[in-house]
């Protein structure tokens, strides 16, 4: 994997070239991280010293403010009514619909095949945060949602670095085709994740969670797939031999810049930074323009191999 940059005259030109689009997703699809030096998305000088200047987050259960479109509403922010609370869900309805404005152009292959997931405001220190072993970002791993199952759908973040002076810094390892592969052949420490032996969903499985017992135990209503990536997670924080051993890139994503990632293919683990903005895309398996390349392309092959 590697980080494609776009300039923004590259950025203006591809617009207008469809065939650049569908490299771009290919690369995206591959496990590159998309890397746009001067953000896109325009971010009023107002709204940024609002942000700058509310950074509480609610509570211990909450790892970041988020912002959830479809309601228009905002969760893990102290004063969820009064003035502030408005303004706050003000702006991140804005950059909410921005992003999506936006990716709706640069994604174009990708026709708006997807479902538009949560956005997120992160104003704490990465690097001090006191976070349970599962919930740490500081630990390399691959995305997947413990209650919101994809069912091999694609995870797509586009992040902003909004911090006016410093860096947010990522670092990340093999992307999930390789790490899956050299776990299935021992070459990871720490034993393995049984990989499914298919990918259908079992039929009790799915009555139960018809009968509404999805409720109660969330791992009724994941698939296979979503299982499997879920323990994968797990099973790649809770590797230390793994977390210490592996090769690492570092990168550094300067204030003012935005980038974007399937976190569920790029294993990422961020370091230190604070204040940044993220909105997550929940992209259609179907709209993929290199589908062998996506997980449950991958997973499918090594199901249908065991
Ligand atoms: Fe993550």
């Amino acid at each position: 994997m590697q980080i494609v940059s776009i300039a923004r005259p590259e950025l203006e030109q591809a617009l207008r070239a469809p065939e650049r689009l569908r490299e771009y997703c290919g690369k995206l699809e591959a496990g590159d991280i998309l890397f746009f030096p001067e953000t896109p998305i325009s971010i009023t000088s107002d709204a940024l010293g609002f942000l700058l200047g509310h950074q509480q987050v609610g509570g211990a259960y909450h790892k970041n403010i988020a912002y959830r479109p479809l309601e228009d509403r905002i969760t893990g922010f102290d004063a969820q009514n009064g003035p502030a609370a408005e303004r706050l869900r003000g702006i991140m309805r804005r950059y909410s619909s921005d992003v999506v404005a936006f990716l709706r152009e640069f994604l174009g292959p990708y026709q708006a095949r997807w479902k538009v997931d949560y956005a997120s405001y992160r104003p704490e220190e990465e690097q001090t945060r006191d976070l349970a072993l599962r919930k740490r970002n500081d630990l390399l791993h691959t995305d997947a949602f413990p209650t919101r199952p994809t069912h091999g759908d694609r995870i797509l973040r586009f992040f902003n670095n909004i911090n006016p002076s410093r860096t947010r810094n990522w670092i990340t390892t093999d992307t999930f085709d390789v790490l899956v592969n050299k776990m299935n052949e021992g070459k990871l420490d720490g034993g393995r994740v049984p990989l499914p032996s298919s990918l259908q969903p079992s039929s009790i499985k799915q009555t139960l969670a018809g009968l509404g017992f999805g409720r109660l135990a969330p791992s009724l209503k994941r698939s296979p797939y979503d299982e499997f990536m879920m323990r994968f997670h797990n099973y790649l924080k809770e590797n230390s031999s793994f977390q210490e051993n592996c090769p690492k890139q570092h990168w550094e994503f300067p204030p003012g810049s935005s980038w974007m990632v399937y976190t569920d293919m790029v294993s990422h683990a961020v370091l230190s930074g604070q204040f940044a903005l993220e909105q997550t895309l929940i992209v259609s398996k179907d709209a993929m323009v290199r589908p062998e390349k996506s997980p449950y392309g991958v997973l499918s092959r090594m199901a249908t191999a065991v």
